[in-house]
């Protein structure tokens, strides 16, 4: 059974490790360090998720509150524990979580990418507008994409 929890400060150091790991595996270069790992589980508006299969960890997603708004920055399976709906639970999770004047969520995702844009929709997300050469190695445009979760 997949076990979901959200990472906070003071962990021990190889939950970051992995973190970082995955991360990188699963969207290359722009994937974040140990260091930001580390450094947004201590921040009070930060929240980062994880599950974890059989005490490996299998997906995380990164996210942030801002004031009536969230960001999602990441979200990465392990190729071995994809399409098991692993990313849907991690995206209704965060938003579960968010604050209760919470008025929509944003993410940008990679034009090209297939598979993430169809599980965003799935999750109820709608495309916003394109940002012109948002991503580097390789340089591509971002697709902006909007939650509105008239909670607020
Ligand atoms: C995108 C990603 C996070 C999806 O994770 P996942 O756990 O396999 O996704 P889920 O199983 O929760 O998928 C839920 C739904 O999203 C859609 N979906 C997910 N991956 C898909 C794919 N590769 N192709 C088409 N649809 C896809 C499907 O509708 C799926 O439902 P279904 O399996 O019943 O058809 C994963 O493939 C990944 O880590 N990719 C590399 C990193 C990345 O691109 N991250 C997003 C950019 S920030």
């Amino acid at each position: 059974m997949t076990e979901y929890r959200r990472i906070t400060a003071g962990e021990p150091e190889k939950i970051y490790i992995a973190l970082s790991a995955l991360d990188k595996a699963c969207v290359g270069a722009d994937g974040w360090s140990e260091a930001s790992f580390r450094s947004e589980c201590g921040k009070d508006n930060g929240i980062v998720l994880a599950a974890f299969e059989d005490g490996e960890l299998a997906g995380l997603l990164s996210g942030y509150t801002a004031v009536g708004e969230a960001d999602i920055t990441s979200v990465a399976v392990a190729p071995a524990y994809r399409r098991m709906g692993i990313a849907r639970e991690l995206v209704e999770r965060f938003e579960a979580m968010l604050p209760e004047d919470t008025e929509s969520i944003f993410l940008e995702v990679r034009v090209s990418n297939a598979g993430a844009i169809a599980l965003y929709r799935k999750c109820g997300f709608d495309e916003l507008s394109v940002r012109s050469r948002f991503y580097s190695s390789p340089e591509e445009d971002a697709l902006v994409m909007k939650k509105e979760l008239r909670k607020g």
